[in-house]
């Protein structure tokens, strides 16, 4: 009983990132949050979904070898293609500018998900970066993780994409929980208010409510460290974004 316990204890969270709308920060905020858990102690991998367009190592100022591409097609082991940042958390890099993994068959992206399963164990918390849209790409990343986080910003266009990535999200694959991050924010009051719209619009025409995890204010800090390939959270911990980081990693690790 104690033994089944512990391993429940120890089962990895599996969290998905995603938008619609494209450019509203996803990239940050999955790689800040991902400094923010290692910073609380848990082993955290972060994983680009985003195939045709990567560009978390970019943001980490890593240069990988090799990459997904490298597994779809060329066979390579996934412990091979895993890379340490400097932020202490790992990274199953991307290749970018490559057609053919934008546009993946299902049957490959099958085959992703089962290579990353074999290393997931090796982990506390998993974060898939996925890319801007509902491709098929983004939903079947979507679907393989439990926990469905969406970005959005104080653009219309920004909430009316949310929206939609919830509805069909909803109503093809049936899931029905959404943890709402705000980011580019005033401050927390415009975050209650975005949020708040866009869970009355949920609950009304899906029946389903929202679930808060926080918000990320609008800091130039936040393009000064993408420019520096440095991860904020970790560089300036105390910084606003950096706390602000740190409250939505907390939020993440008690969401159910
Ligand atoms: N809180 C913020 N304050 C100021 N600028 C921000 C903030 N969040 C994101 N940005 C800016 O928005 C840009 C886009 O961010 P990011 O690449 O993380 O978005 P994305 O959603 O991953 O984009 P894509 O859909 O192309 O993958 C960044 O280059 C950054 O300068
Ligand atoms: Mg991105």
């Amino acid at each position: 009983m104690i033994m089944n316990s512990q391993l429940e204890s120890r089962k990895t969270s599996i969290t998905s990132i995603a938008s619609g709308k494209g450019g509203v920060g996803k990239t940050f905020i999955t790689a800040n949050l991902a400094a923010c858990l290692v910073k609380g102690g848990k082993r955290v991998l972060v994983v680009d979904c985003d195939l045709g367009l990567a560009n978390m190592d970019i943001l980490l100022g890593i240069t990988p070898t090799l990459t997904l591409q490298d597994i779809v097609f060329g066979n390579q082991d996934v412990r091979d293609v895993i890379i340490a940042s400097k932020a202490g958390f790992d990274l199953v890099p991307a290749s970018s500018g490559v057609k053919e993994m934008g546009q993946l068959l299902y049957e490959k992206i099958q085959l992703i998900k089962t290579t990353l399963s074999t290393i997931i164990p090796d982990y506390d918390e998993v974060l898939l970066d996925t890319g801007a849209g509902i491709s098929e790409v983004v939903l079947q990343f979507s679907i393989f993780a439990p926990k469905n986080v969406i970005v959005l910003n104080r653009e219309p266009t920004s909430l009316t994409d949310a929206y939609a990535v919830i509805k069909v999200m909803h109503q093809r694959f049936g899931t029905d929980s959404f943890g709402i991050i705000v980011n580019s924010v005033k401050d927390e009051k415009e975050a209650d208010r975005l949020f708040s719209h866009i869970d009355t619009v949920s609950k009304e025409f899906l029946g389903l409510p929202l679930y808060y995890l926080g918000h990320v204010v609008n800091n130039e800090a936040v393009p000064r460290s993408i420019m520096k390939q440095k991860v904020l959270a970790q560089d300036e911990p105390n910084s606003i974004v950096g706390k602000n980081c740190y409250n939505i990693a907390k939020a993440i690790t008690t969401w159910k």
